[in-house]
């Protein structure tokens, strides 16, 4: 029987390439050979509860397993799912504060209900998708005359059911600020639940963001949010999910990777646009074609300072007037 232990397991680095190139080749995760100690020991308990003495059969238990069953449990082992409320805040104000008024004043010029749709790509326990949403509701003040739809996904069950329970304690509430954990919050016990109309505006739903037929189904974004997320793949699927994302996203939207992320080398596609806070790139507005699949996937388009239209958006926004909502 397989202990828990780290060396109860042995892994030959043929089992190891094994079971990481079908990782790669289902989810896009990759794995380096250095990894190797952490994929055996992410295993290893799951093939103790199965009774599955070697990572051979392991793999060839989790391949032909037709009802997914195993892979969504597999997938719940290897990702990393570390997240945080308002995580890297200089994006988020570059987010709230610069590109949420230019979207309201060009959304205030159209006419009939005003939408506004945003993308949380690998949104893990949710932290991300409900900071955004809280950001909206602060903005907008009141979400009347509005159709906001946040889209929040994951590859792993585990983490979306954890997003959609919305209750959360500890350190990742350690950048919400008082006034907002009052507004947006209801103490439950030690922990902390999302009130339900900021939980109403985000969508969950499991999607891979190696499977381009799922990607080619979301469009019309306003904003994509995927942080913290690609640096976990290959650099051909990188390649291919921010073509999806190009596509996804309707002209002049935004796109927001992990401060820590680059699109060098993967994609020439968007604009890079220097707001106060932070870059963000964005896909140019006027008449688009999809990016086409063989296209040079060099450096970014010349990056360009923040349109003046943001100081517009932002004088405007002031003139809204305040009414208390989402609290
Ligand atoms: C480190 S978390 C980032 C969460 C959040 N975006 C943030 O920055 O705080 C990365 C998330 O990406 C998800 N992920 C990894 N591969 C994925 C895939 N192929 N499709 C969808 N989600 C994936 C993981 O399950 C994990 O929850």
């Amino acid at each position: 029987m397989i202990g828990t232990q780290d060396n109860d397991l042995d892994m030959s680095v043929e089992e190891f390439v094994m079971i990481r190139d079908f990782i790669l080749e289902r989810s896009g995760i990759y794995f380096a050979e250095n990894k190797m100690y952490l994929v055996k020991n992410r295993l290893a308990k799951r093939m103790e509860e199965l009774q599955i003495r070697t990572v051979r059969d392991y793999f060839y238990h989790v391949k032909y397993d037709l009802s997914m069953r195993e892979f969504n449990r597999l997938m719940d082992l290897v990702t990393t799912n570390e997240t945080s409320f308002f995580r890297n805040e200089p994006q988020l104000m570059a987010f709230s504060d610069e590109v949420m008024p230019i979207l309201i004043a060009e959304k205030m010029k159209q006419k009939g209900p005003r939408t506004l749709k945003i993308w949380s790509a690998g949104c893990s326990t949710g932290e991300e998708p409900y900071t955004l949403a809280i950001q909206i509701l602060e903005k907008l003040h009141s979400l009347a005359g509005w159709n906001v739809e946040i889209i929040a996904n994951d590859i792993s069950e585990q983490v979306l059911q954890r997003a959609r329970q919305a209750e959360y304690s500890g350190i990742t509430l350690r950048n919400v600020k008082p006034d907002l954990l009052t507004r947006y919050f209801i103490p439950v016990g030690e922990a902390y639940r999302i009130k339900p109309d900021v939980k109403m505006m985000v969508k969950f739903s499991h999607v891979n963001l190696n499977d381009p037929r799922q990607i080619s189904m979301i469009n019309g974004m306003d904003v994509i949010f995927c942080r913290n997320v690609m640096i976990y793949f290959s650099d051909e699927v990188k390649k291919q999910l921010v073509r999806g994302f190009y596509n996804a996203l309707r002209p002049g939207g935004y796109y927001f990777i992990g401060h820590s992320e680059t699109l060098h080398g993967i994609s020439k596609a968007f604009k890079l646009v220097y707001f106060k806070n932070a870059l963000v790139y964005q896909k140019e507005a006027g008449p688009q074609t999809d990016q086409p699949d063989n296209s040079p996937d060099t450096d970014e388009r010349t990056a360009a300072p923040a349109s003046s239209g943001a100081q517009r958006a932002m004088e405007m926004l002031a003139r809204i007037k305040p009414v208390t909502a989402g609290k």
